[in-house]
């Protein structure tokens, strides 16, 4: 425990992925109807995995469940492969058997924006209280897309992608494609769920999680909105955990 929020550190990848996965199981055995928000990304990939694994003999009602996207670009369709549905589509839908209408995403292919924004979050809002959000975080301290600046009373919103997030995005993009804008979760929304699991890898997230775990809030660092919430873990791996400056 640091500044009272609890951190579990996995050996190794296989290791974080079980971990996450067991949390987000006993967060979410017995709720008939469980409601989650998951991330897409590199981060959640085991998790995802050791969610299918465990799916057999899991105790979350996968049948009954409904997952919402933290995000999703604009400007990509939902059968883009490259789009945040289509990644947990393959990556958690599929794998776990679930129906499309399980999975609820921003459009990004609206011609409003805000308004899509908007939709989006009252939709959230009507299974409110969520039980669970798992979020990753962007090694300039985003989650979702929440950048740094963003007001921390903000709920879901259109955002402009910092350069640094562009630039980690890029991988899944020919540059001149990458989207300059997404509709993110605000942290106003990630604040009413009841439970907030964290999860980074690698030393380059050290930064990130280090500003956290000074127990402050720090407009440029998002991730600092978590400090004040009632019901964060964070998981991390050996690396992340090593490199942190306490
Ligand atoms: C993306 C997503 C976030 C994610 C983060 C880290 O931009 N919007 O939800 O947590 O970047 O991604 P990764 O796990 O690939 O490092």
């Amino acid at each position: 425990m640091i500044n009272d929020i609890k951190i579990i550190v996995a050996d190794d990848a296989t290791q974080f992925g079980v971990m996450v996965a067991e949390r987000i199981s006993e967060v979410l055995t017995d709720i008939a109807a469980p409601i989650m928000l998951l991330p897409t990304g590199s981060t959640p990939r085991s998790t995802y995995q050791a969610l299918a694994q465990s799916s057999m003999d899991s105790k979350i009602n996968w049948p009954e469940a409904t997952i919402f996207a933290l995000d999703e670009y604009l400007g990509i369709a939902a059968d883009d492969s490259r789009s945040f549905r289509a990644q947990l589509w393959a990556e958690v839908a599929i794998p776990l058997g679930l129906a499309p209408h399980q999975l609820i995403t921003p459009n990004g292919m609206t011609g409003d924006p805000e308004a899509e924004a908007q939709r989006y979050e009252a939709e959230i809002t009507k299974h409110s209280p969520i039980p669970l959000a798992v979020v990753g975080v962007g090694r300039n301290g985003h989650i979702a897309f929440n950048e740094p600046g963003i007001d921390f009373s903000v709920p879901t919103h259109v955002a402009t992608l910092a350069i640094e997030t562009r630039q980690d995005n890029a991988s899944a993009f020919a540059n001149s494609l990458l989207p300059t804008r997404a509709i993110t979760v605000g942290l106003a929304t990630l604040e009413s769920v009841n439970t907030i699991i964290l999860i980074a890898q690698g030393g380059h997230k050290a930064p990130a999680i280090t500003a956290l775990l000074r127990g402050e809030i720090d407009h440029n660092w998002p991730v600092t909105a978590l400090v004040r919430h009632r019901n964060l873990s964070i998981i991390l791996d050996q690396e992340c955990f090593e490199s942190l400056k306490l």
